[in-house]
């Protein structure tokens, strides 16, 4: 059901699914749309706020979780391990920079995927490629890989779960952790989108952020979430010109807002050269955006085994050289967006997983390789 007001539904979108002709995918819309908010317009506010206070220097930010989550995980007992890991790196943080951190769990809702090929080849066969739980199966085996809507409303459900298990938290008196993924699949988003108070609001997160190959000026993505009263994030990687950061600000931010708009800054090397001149930019366009670092999009590696990876040395590399330019530039380092797992996963070289050859020990992540908490504990002890 398309709803007033939704002008970018008509804009050209990538990394969409190919589902439309699927017998359920008109049944899929309409029960989307009939279901209830996963959050509620008083938590937008609150977490408004709290960005609002980071932007301001006075706090900051921990934003971590899976590359892509699994269904497999929407239970209490996973979600608890997560919430476990996440606030104990977020002490962490606090502990180090003197002040209040704001957690995000990429989490209750980060089930899609945008991939960089249509197709990859599983035991010498070409299969297309898995696109996260909301779209198809991890199996890698025709019949699972195919493009299924019915998906869009487990995902709704497994979010639904995970939120509930969140929720015990708030209630023993901490303020999060918030829920937060990639507004990928329009098909997911749209029909979550609702009138609220003060305008319209994406019901399917706290904190909707755009991808690195979706955040294109002319196309859907960005201005779904420049027509949502959430607050929302952008991924800015290493192409991304001055010009460019101000025109996405202009669109995300027009108000210039403390908070309103995250910028999440994923350049890997090239983080030297291309994060000066943007910050510059957007600071003289007057825009009080929060900056976060993802050290980990821009470092990710073919192994000798075959796996994608990432070592912890090139990680704290970046988040460090981010650190250092925004307080060259007078600006505040907002806190760190990372992959992170619950348990003791060998996805990425580094601290006690000491080199390539141990890659395959304990590798689970069904997308990017996430640091294990170990590693993860050693990056913020040593970059802050
Ligand atoms: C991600 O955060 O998992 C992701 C796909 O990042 P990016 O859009 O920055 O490549
Ligand atoms: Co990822």
């Amino acid at each position: 059901m398309r709803r007033s007001g939704s002008d970018w539904d008509l804009l050209p979108a990538a990394e969409q699914p190919n589902w439309r002709n699927h017998p359920h995918y008109e049944r899929t819309q309409e029960r989307l749309s009939a279901a209830a908010p996963l959050v509620t317009e008083p938590e937008l506010t609150e977490v408004r706020g709290a960005l609002a206070a980071v932007a301001e220097g006075s706090a900051r930010v921990l934003q971590a979780g899976d590359c892509a989550e699994s269904f497999g995980d929407a239970t209490l007992s996973r979600t608890a391990a997560k919430v476990t890991v996440l606030n104990e790196l977020g002490d962490l943080l606090a502990k180090k920079v003197s002040r209040p951190v704001v957690r995000f769990g990429r989490m209750a809702g980060q089930y899609a995927k945008p991939r960089s090929n249509a197709f990859e080849v599983v035991n010498g066969v070409e299969v297309p490629v898995f696109r996260g739980h909301l779209v198809n199966s991890f199996e890698p085996d025709h019949a699972g890989r195919q493009h299924d809507p019915r998906r869009m409303l487990w995902a709704y459900q497994a979010s639904a779960d995970v939120l509930g298990a969140l929720r015990t938290h708030w209630e023993s008196g901490r303020s999060g952790p918030w829920t937060s993924h990639e507004a990928l699949v329009l098909d997911y988003e749209r029909p979550l989108v609702r009138a609220g108070i003060d305008g319209d609001y994406l019901g399917s997160t706290h904190f909707p952020w755009v991808g690195e190959r979706t955040r294109q000026l002319d196309h859907a993505h960005v201005r779904l979430l420049a027509s949502v009263t959430n607050p929302v994030g952008c991924k800015v990687g290493p192409s991304t010109d001055p010009e460019t950061a101000v025109r996405l600000c202009e669109l995300l931010d027009p108000g210039r807002t403390p908070g309103r708009l995250t910028l999440i800054v994923r350049m890997g090397r090239a983080i030297e050269t291309a994060l000066p001149p943007v910050v510059r930019a957007v600071r003289r366009a007057g825009h009080p955006v929060v900056w976060l670092s993802d050290p980990m999009h821009g470092n990710t590696v073919r192994a000798e085994t075959g796996q994608k990876t990432r070592y912890l040395a090139d990680i704290i590399n970046e988040a460090t050289a981010f650190a250092r330019i925004l307080d060259a530039a007078g600006a505040h380092p907002g806190g760190l967006h990372l992959e992170v797992a619950a348990e003791d996963v060998t996805e990425c070289v580094g601290g006690p997983v000491a080199g390539e050859r141990q890659l395959t020990t304990r590798y689970e992540s069904l997308c990017d390789p996430r640091l294990n908490p170990e590693q993860a504990f050693e990056l913020i002890d040593t970059v802050f």
